[in-house]
């Protein structure tokens, strides 16, 4: 089957065609329009995101199909995000999917945008599917996920207050650098040299145990907090400048920890050998090489950590048209009451259950 794939959730309106089954996916064309403009005031704002995909949903949809070589007719179904994110962002998608999958007569699906960034890696990598243990880690989800089938997630952990790349987003806006800020503090701790501050790795102890509610789960704002006080002290002895990359470098390698150690911890419980990353922040290297030794560290040679490219890690229609082929096989498609939701849980969560 061929399915369109349409994102607006956040910032980015994107257009996919995806072809494939249930089981596997390949991408036949993806179009990915970021919008500069949220940079100028240091975060998306809703009604300027919304605007914004009104006027490129129809280029980057056309583009997506000119890309793959096929007409509009030869689209067969469109799956399009409908929930969580911003909704006047998304209701902009839902109603383009809406009237386009009715002007071809052509099925329409709803995706959750994060079973989206689930399925992305499977597009790169047919090995990257269940079972596994997932994180999902973006600007505004920290979800970690067994996942033993498609369609089927336990859900055992998620930030009790910022998300991984908002910690990300704040720690750059502290140091004084350019929203979104995730990348840019990757390039910064990566130049850092001499000593590295070591910050508390949030939520982490040898005393937790399997059961404890702190076992699986995140908090990153103590983090934001410790780095606050850094970036002060190192303001008010005047050596900012020169500790920028450490502080830089300490933060994320406090939040790399936790987030390995945890993915690793759910992978060893649930009997897994496979973890896969998914979000914007599974762009960061330094994160997926962490993850990596952890696993191999705590499983053995067996392991295998999976991360879609930059370009399928972050926001993009690709991941809902590939997710949207699966909730099609299984026969669910959506009417024209599809709506937009801001939040919504999961489709197919299933008890968090014994560690089996
Ligand atoms: O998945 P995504 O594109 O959008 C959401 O659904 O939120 O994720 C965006 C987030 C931002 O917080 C951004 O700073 C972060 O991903 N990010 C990174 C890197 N590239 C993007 N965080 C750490 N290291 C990176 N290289
Ligand atoms: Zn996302």
């Amino acid at each position: 089957m061929r399915v369109l794939g349409i994102e607006t959730s956040c910032d980015e309106t994107s257009a996919a065609v995806v072809e494939g089954d249930a089981a596997h996916g390949s991408l036949r064309s993806l179009v990915i329009l970021s919008q500069d403009v949220h940079r100028v005031f240091g975060g998306v704002v809703p009604e300027i995101a919304s605007r914004a995909h009104l006027t490129a949903i129809a280029p980057v949809t056309r583009q997506a199909l000119s890309d793959a070589g096929i007409r509009r007719d030869e689209i067969e179904a469109v799956a399009v995000t409908n929930a969580p994110g911003l909704v006047g962002a998304l209701l902009v998608g839902v109603s383009f999917a809406k009237s386009l999958a009715a002007s071809l007569a052509v099925p329409l699906v709803g995706v959750h945008h994060m079973e989206g960034h689930l399925f992305a890696t499977e597009l790169e990598d047919a090995d990257a599917a269940p079972p596994f243990t997932a994180l999902l880690v973006s600007g505004g989800h920290t979800l970690l996920l067994d996942v033993p089938a498609w369609g089927r997630y336990r859900l055992l952990g998620a930030t009790r207050d910022d998300a991984a790349g908002e910690a990300f987003d704040k720690t750059a806006k502290l140091l004084g650098l350019p929203y979104p800020g995730g990348r840019h503090i990757e390039a910064m701790a990566a130049t850092a040299t001499g000593a590295i501050p070591r910050f508390a790795r949030p939520m982490l102890h040898g005393g937790q145990r399997p059961g404890d509610s702190d076992y699986y789960e995140f908090s990153f704002s103590g983090l934001k907090t410790a780095i606050l006080h850094a970036v002060r002290a190192a303001e008010r002895q005047g050596t900012l400048d020169a500790e920028r990359a450490g502080i830089a470098r300490g933060f994320q390698d406090a939040l790399i920890d936790t987030l390995a150690e945890k993915s690793v911890r759910a992978a060893v419980a649930f009997g897994r050998n496979r973890i896969v990353l998914g979000g914007g922040v599974a762009c960061n290297r330094a994160l997926v090489a962490r993850v990596a030794a952890c696993a191999t560290e705590a499983i053995g040679a067996d392991a295998r950590v999976f991360a879609p490219g930059p370009r399928l890690a972050t926001d993009n229609a690709a991941m809902i048209a590939r997710a949207g082929l699966f909730r099609l096989a299984r026969g669910e498609t959506a009417g024209p009451d599809l709506n937009a939701y801001a939040t919504m849980s999961l489709p197919g969560l299933v008890p968090d259950g014994a560690a089996a």
